[in-house]
Order: structure tokens, then C-alpha cells, then sequence
């Protein structure tokens, strides 16, 4: 894989665009709310100098910077996007690849990698089961791979725990669209089973949650989703101008509090 803005990806499905204003507060919150649990499984992998490591849908580059560092000069690390443009800064380090590229159907080289992460992006794609496999045929024999994924179905919200945890019509309508566009609100919780069928070993599993909160990533997460789709969402009829207003703005208050999905992380070996 070269260096390059290949234009071999097929038109994608996901809707949350790097191209719109919101893509930066959206990574940012990323970052601060997932980066250290990421790092605590790649650690647990143990990444190391040397290793050959690929970052798929790397979206704000956070993790894959920590890959670069961690391999050193005698590795390399591939880190790809359908929209890698805030991966650009990457560039000028001399072991990593950035690529635009569409994990659903552009060439992938297999036995290549001895690490293959990814985070948020798979439960986004019709194609999910057929694209893990394809990752799991790009680790070399013995590699790992470390698949991060979120479980909208598991714990929702629950007001009758207590009365603050609240269930935003926006959100409700957000995961109906996302779903109408392809991602999948259950497929996380069965990664353990998955990758086991799939024949790696060493498959273990850990799910991470928080509560979105004023001031929270959590909360900046989901209110730069919200407004990024707010359009979409009023046209299909999901919500109304007035109900997305009205959501908006609860988000503000001193004792709003929502779950947010569980974060499954899944990683296993290739024999
Ligand atoms: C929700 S963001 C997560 C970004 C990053 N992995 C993280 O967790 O911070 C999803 C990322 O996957 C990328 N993406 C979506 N569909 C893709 C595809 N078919 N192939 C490669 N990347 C894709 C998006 O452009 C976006 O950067």
C-alpha cells in the first residue's frame, strides 16, 4: 500500500462525514473518553518496536499516532480512511502510510500485519461480518487484532433507575437513522463469538461505559452527532425541529445524565 488518495472506494453509507464542521469535536471527545482503554488492550497485545500494524477508519489519527510511536523506525503502521484529511499531519512521519481507502471492498494485502485495530467503525457497516473477516486474512500468523465496537442495545437509558438518566428523542431518532443507514446496534455484543468461530485464539472480550454529563466527552461526543445529522433526521420525519430543540437544550442542564452504548473491545489471535 503506497502513500496515496486512491479514488478506487465505492460510494460508503456512513453518514457521519469527516468533511463536516462537527468531525473535529466529534474526535476530539473520542480520544479523551476512549484513547486510554485502547491503549490498555494494544499494551495487553503487546505492541511493540518493529511491529507492522494497520488502523482502520482512523478518523482523528489519535491512535495511530500512539502506533508510530510505539513501533519506532523499524516498524510501520498503515493507517486508512475513507476521509483520512485529519490524518494529513501524519504524513511527514516517515513510518506511516496514509491511505484513503474503503475497508469494505479496496485491495487489503493478506498475512501483513501483526497488529489490526479498529474502533467505531465496523458497527457502521452493511458489510461488517465480511470486512472482519478480510481484517482477520490481513494478520500475519500469530498477529492480533483488536476490534472496538458499540452496543447501542445492550443498556439504554432507564429512567425507572433514576429519573435524571433520560432517553432523548434525538437519540432515539439518531440510532434510527443510523440504523436505516447500515449500523447495527447488537452486532457488538457478539464479537466474543465471532472472532472465536472464526478460529483465533486468546479471544477475550471487555466492554467499557459512561455517563454523558455536562461538560462530559461523553455528552460533546453525542451533541456533535446530534447536530451533525439534525438535518437528516427532521427530513426522514424521525423528529421535529422543535423536538431536536427541545433536546438540544436538555442537554445543557446541571442534572442531565444519559448511558451512553457500552464500548465492546474483542481482540484475539490468528493462529
Ligand atoms: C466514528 S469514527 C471513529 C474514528 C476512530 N476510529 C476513533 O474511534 O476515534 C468512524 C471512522 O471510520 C471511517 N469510515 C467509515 N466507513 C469506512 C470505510 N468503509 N472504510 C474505512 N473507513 C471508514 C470514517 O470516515 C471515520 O473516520
Amino acid at each position: 500500500m503506497k502513500n496515496t488518495a486512491a479514488t478506487e472506494s465505492r460510494v460508503s453509507t456512513y453518514l457521519l462525514d469527516n468533511c463536516a464542521p462537527e468531525a473535529r469535536a466529534r474526535f476530539a471527545a473520542l480520544e479523551v473518553l476512549f484513547d486510554p482503554g485502547t491503549i490498555r488492550h494494544l499494551n495487553g497485545c503487546g505492541v511493540a518496536p518493529g511491529w507492522t500494524c494497520l488502523e482502520v477508519g482512523a478518523g482523528g489519527g489519535s491512535i495511530a499516532k500512539w502506533l508510530v510511536d510505539r513501533v519506532g523506525v523499524t516498524g510501520h503502521v498503515v493507517a486508512t480512511d475513507i476521509e483520512p484529511r485529519f490524518l494529513e499531519a501524519l504524513r511527514g512521519d516517515p513510518n506511516i502510510e496514509v491511505r484513503r481507502h474503503n475497508i469494505v471492498n479496496d485491495p487489503l494485502p493478506e498475512a501483513a500485519f501483526d497488529l489490526v485495530h479498529t474502533r467505531l467503525v465496523l458497527v457502521h457497516l452493511p458489510e461488517r461480518d465480511r470486512v472482519l473477516e478480510r481484517l482477520i486474512a490481513a494478520l500475519k500468523p500469530g498477529g492480533w487484532i483488536i476490534t472496538e465496537e458499540f452496543d447501542t442495545f445492550s443498556v439504554p437509558s432507564r429512567p425507572l433507575v433514576d429519573g435524571a438518566d433520560s432517553v432523548l428523542t434525538v437519540h432515539t431518532a439518531m440510532t434510527q437513522l443510523l440504523t436505516e443507514h447500515g449500523a447495527n446496534g447488537h452486532w457488538a455484543r457478539l464479537l466474543f463469538g465471532r472472532l472465536r468461530t472464526l478460529g483465533l485464539t486468546g479471544v477475550e472480550v471487555e466492554g467499557r461505559i459512561f455517563m454523558a454529563r455536562a461538560g462530559s466527552p461523553g455528552l460533546a461526543l453525542m451533541r456533535a452527532n446530534y447536530e451533525q445529522l439534525h438535518g437528516e433526521m427532521i427530513a426522514t420525519g424521525y423528529i421535529t425541529r422543535r423536538e431536536f430543540d427541545v433536546g438540544l437544550e436538555r442537554l445543557n442542564g446541571a442534572d442531565f445524565v444519559m448511558t451512553l452504548p457500552i464500548l465492546w473491545a474483542a481482540w484475539g489471535r490468528r493462529p
